[in-house]
């Protein structure tokens, strides 16, 4: 779905132990992301030994960098007004019932893309069934969620604004919203020009959507590695890349995303723990009644993954050691020797790249006849 282009080096930082490299790389605004390149050149500096030419093409043949700007959704062409608007809806609280929980309360994009907690807290302080997977690159995916039932990220929006546990209002209330303040009816009269009547649930997605093309991190070390950069990894990222590959990570975790593609069961050889897979949650089973799809799950994508705690779709293991070393049993059943596991950990910590710069959107304010705020 996307050619990986041998652009310019990236900035890469140098890793060190325990903390990600979220550094120097030049940001862009996000609602200029969708002309402008969200990275430009810059000196590399190396991270550790050459890597031999090998190990790049074994990786070049299973993972593609993420590309410096995403492609436009089906149905779905992606403008800088439409963006705007997406910006503003995604902070918007007043898409909720209560008026207080955005999208960026459960995806906070200064924060990874998520919300950190086990599993999200909505409307009325309920708990939701499962951990908030990050924003940043979910346009890369192949579906949305844990079990892969939302097609895309315009049928994804629409989920969040009307769940009980989540944002828990209705379409009609949303666009009686939307509809109320002057500010809004312009901003989707630009986004969406030739229509008639722009204020819409559908046309609420869709800005949302475009928005989220712009959620994209592709300066990790690991996409400069990918470029062509053989020094961008340290040697311990290399060792554990060549892990990942050779042990049978990257069978389920591969492409741009190292996941997102395909689902597979959790638990292929081992079944997990009841706490990280919960007997209750049958994952994909919901969505086709298979008795095949039992306990089977998307491949997570790992990009960004260090930033992204806790893991697995319970959100019940907090330290990525632990998840690989759970991977490695419950997947591929070759119990890891520690030392492989930290190399995979060490791999996985060059997927995160520095987020692009996203200034706060100012919100129209409410009129008279917005509807006000329900309790809860
Ligand atoms: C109350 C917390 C909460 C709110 C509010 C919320 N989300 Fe989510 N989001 C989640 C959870 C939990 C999941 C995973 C659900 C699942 O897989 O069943 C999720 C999944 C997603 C995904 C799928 C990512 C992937 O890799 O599959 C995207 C994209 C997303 N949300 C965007 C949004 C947008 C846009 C909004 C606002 C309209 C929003 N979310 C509001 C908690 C929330
Ligand atoms: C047979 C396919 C398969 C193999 C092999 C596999 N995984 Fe996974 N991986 C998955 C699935 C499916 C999930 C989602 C599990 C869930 O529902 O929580 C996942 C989740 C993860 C997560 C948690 C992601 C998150 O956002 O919480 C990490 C980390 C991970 N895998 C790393 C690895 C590593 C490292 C290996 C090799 C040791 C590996 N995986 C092997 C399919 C696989």
């Amino acid at each position: 779905m996307q050619t990986s282009t041998l652009a310019c080096a990236l900035a890469i930082a140098l890793l060190t132990a325990g903390c990600g490299p979220r550094t120097e790389s030049p940001a862009t605004d996000s609602a200029a992301a969708s002309t402008a390149p969200a990275t430009t050149s810059g000196a590399s500096i190396a991270a550790g030994p050459a890597a031999s030419p090998e190990l790049l093409a074994q990786a070049k043949a299973l993972f593609q960098p993420i590309p410096d700007k995403a492609p436009d959704p089906a149905g779905n062409p992606v403008t800088a007004e439409k963006i705007v608007l997406g910006k503003m809806l995604y902070f918007d609280g007043r898409l909720s019932s209560s008026g207080v929980i955005s999208c960026n309360s459960c995806h906070n994009v200064g924060m990874g893309g998520i919300d950190g907690v086990p599993t999200s807290i909505g409307h009325g302080f309920q708990k939701g069934p499962r951990n908030a997977p990050t924003v940043y690159n979910a346009v890369f995916n192949v579906a949305q969620f844990w079990d892969g039932r939302a097609e895309d990220l315009k049928a994804q929006a629409k989920g969040p604004v009307q769940a009980g546990v989540e944002m828990n209002n209705t379409p009609e209330t949303v666009e009686t919203t939307l509809k109320s303040m002057p500010g809004y009816v312009l901003a989707f009269q630009a986004a969406f020009p030739q229509e008639t009547s722009p204020v819409s649930f559908d046309n609420m997605a869709k800005a949302i959507e475009a928005f989220e093309t712009t959620l994209i991190t592709p300066g990790a070390p690991f996409d400069a590695f990918l470029k062509g950069d053989a020094r961008a990894l340290t040697a311990d990222q290399q060792a554990g890349l060549k892990l990942f590959m050779d042990k049978g990570c990257a069978s389920c975790h591969n492409g741009i995303n190292l996941g997102g593609q395909a689902y597979f069961p959790f638990g292929v050889v081992h079944a997990p723990a009841d706490a990280v897979r919960p007997a209750g949650d049958r994952g994909r089973f919901a969505v086709t009644k298979s008795q095949a799809d039992e306990y089977v799950f998307r491949a997570a994508p790992l990009r960004n993954i260090a930033a992204t705690a806790p893991y697995f779709h319970s959100g019940n293991v907090w330290k990525l050691q632990d998840a690989v070393t759970i991977m490695g049993d419950a997947q591929l059943g070759a119990t890891l020797a520690p030392d492989e596991a930290e190399k995979i950990h060490l791999f996985l910590h060059a997927l995160t790249a520095p987020i692009p710069k996203i200034d706060y959107p100012e919100l129209p304010e409410r009129a008279d006849t917005t509807p006000l705020p329900a309790d809860g």
